[in-house]
C-alpha cells in the first residue's frame, strides 16, 4: 500500500488479507478501504419494466451510454440528487431501482450469441436480474426461482408489479431442478455470497471478511453451480454473479467448475473488457470501488460447448 493508502491504517488483518488476495495497488486499496469505511460507494440505477411504454424515458435527468458504454438496454443512471423511488412512475411499476453494479453484471447478457428461448434464474429474489434479462430479451420463456419462501413472496410481488412477461415464479432447490430433467438455454446464478460489497453501501455485514464465512459461501456456490450445469441444454449459457470481492467465492469457484465439469468454458464479454480480472487465465470480470460504478461485483459467463460424452 502507498502512503495514500496508509491514511486508512490501522487496517484489520481481514482487510489486509483481502487486499493482498485481490492484488490491489495502493490507490485501489485506498478506494476499497475508503468505501468500506464510509459506505458511500452505492450508486443507483433503474431498469425500465415491461410496464413502461416503449418510448418511455425517466422523468428526471439521467446519464447514459457516453459515461457507461456497457449500460444494458432500458437501463438508466439518475444524476446525483434524483429520487427515483419518490416519483409516481415508480409506484406505477414503470421502473425498478437497483445498484448500478447489478446492471454492470447484467451487461454480460449482451454477449449471448442468440436470444435465449428458455431461461432459469435459480437465485432470483428480489428479482433484479430477472428484470434485467426481460429488459434485454422480452420474449424469453422465463422461470424466476427462489428457495426462501419469504423472499419468494417479494419476488412474486416484483414480478407482478413490473409485469414481467412469460415469467413463472417457483421455489425449488437447485438439486430438485437438476433432477427434474427440464433443460434451459440460459441459467442465471446470482449466488448467495458473503456480500462484502454491502459494507461499501453502508449496510452492516459483520463477519463478511472472515475466512470461515468466505469458505462456507464458496462451498455453497460450488454446490449450486454443480446442480445448475445439469439444467443446461446443449449450447446453453450460464451467468455466474456475486456481490462480493473475495476470489475464493469468484474466480476460484469458476476454476473449480471448469476443472470438474467437462464441456464448459468461460466466454469473453466484449463490453466488459476493461474490467477483466487479472486473477485468472479465463475471461471473468470484476468491479471494485475504484471503478466508481456502484459498490462492486463479479461476473463470469460460461458456455456449454460440448456434450460431456464427447
Ligand atoms: C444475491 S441474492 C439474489 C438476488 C437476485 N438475483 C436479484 O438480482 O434481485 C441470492 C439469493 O439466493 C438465495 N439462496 C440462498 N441459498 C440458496 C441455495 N442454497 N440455493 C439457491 N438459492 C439460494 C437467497 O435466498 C437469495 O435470494
Amino acid at each position: 500500500m502507498n502512503e495514500e493508502g496508509a491514511r486508512y491504517l490501522p487496517v484489520s488483518k481481514a482487510e489486509s488479507r483481502l487486499i493482498s488476495r485481490l492484488r490491489l495497488d495502493g490507490t485501489q486499496a485506498e478506494a476499497l478501504l475508503h468505501a468500506m469505511r464510509t459506505g458511500d460507494a452505492g450508486r443507483q440505477a433503474l431498469v425500465l419494466s415491461p410496464r413502461a411504454p416503449e418510448s418511455y424515458t425517466p422523468p428526471f435527468p439521467c446519464t447514459g451510454r457516453v459515461e457507461y458504454p456497457w449500460l444494458p438496454r432500458r437501463v438508466y443512471v439518475p444524476t446525483e440528487g434524483a429520487m427515483p423511488t419518490r416519483h409516481e412512475d415508480y409506484a406505477r411499476g414503470f421502473y425498478y431501482v437497483l445498484d448500478l453494479s447489478s446492471c454492470w453484471e447484467g451487461a454480460a447478457l449482451s454477449a449471448l450469441t442468440n436470444p435465449p428461448q428458455r431461461s432459469l434464474d435459480l437465485c432470483a429474489a428480489p428479482g433484479g436480474k430477472s428484470l434485467l434479462l426481460a429488459a434485454q430479451y422480452p420474449l424469453v420463456d422465463h422461470t424466476a426461482n427462489e428457495v426462501h419462501a419469504a423472499r419468494r413472496g417479494i419476488l412474486r410481488q416484483n414480478v407482478e408489479m413490473c409485469a414481467l412477461p412469460h415469467t413463472r415464479v417457483t421455489g425449488w432447490r437447485p438439486d430438485q431442478w437438476a433432477e427434474s430433467g427440464e433443460l434451459f438455454d440460459l441459467l442465471l446464478v446470482d449466488a448467495p455470497c458473503s456480500g462484502q460489497s454491502l459494507l461499501c453501501k453502508g449496510i452492516r455485514n459483520p463477519g463478511c471478511l472472515g475466512d470461515a464465512v468466505v469458505s462456507g459461501n464458496a462451498k455453497r456456490q460450488r454446490g449450486i453451480l454443480l446442480q445448475a450445469v445439469r439444467c443446461a441444454a446443449q449450447g446453453a449459457h450460464l451467468l455466474y454473479t456475486t456481490c462480493t470481492y473475495d476470489p475464493e467465492e469468484n474466480e476460484r469457484v469458476i476454476a473449480y467448475i471448469l476443472r470438474r465439469v467437462p464441456g464448459w468454458s468461460a466466454v469473453e464479454i466484449p463490453v466488459l473488457a476493461p474490467f477483466r480480472s487479472s486473477l485468472c487465465d479465463f475471461p471473468a470480470y470484476r468491479l471494485l470501488p475504484h471503478h466508481v460504478i456502484g459498490a462492486g461485483g463479479f461476473c463470469c459467463l460460461l458456455s456449454k460447448t460440448e456434450s460431456p460424452e464427447s
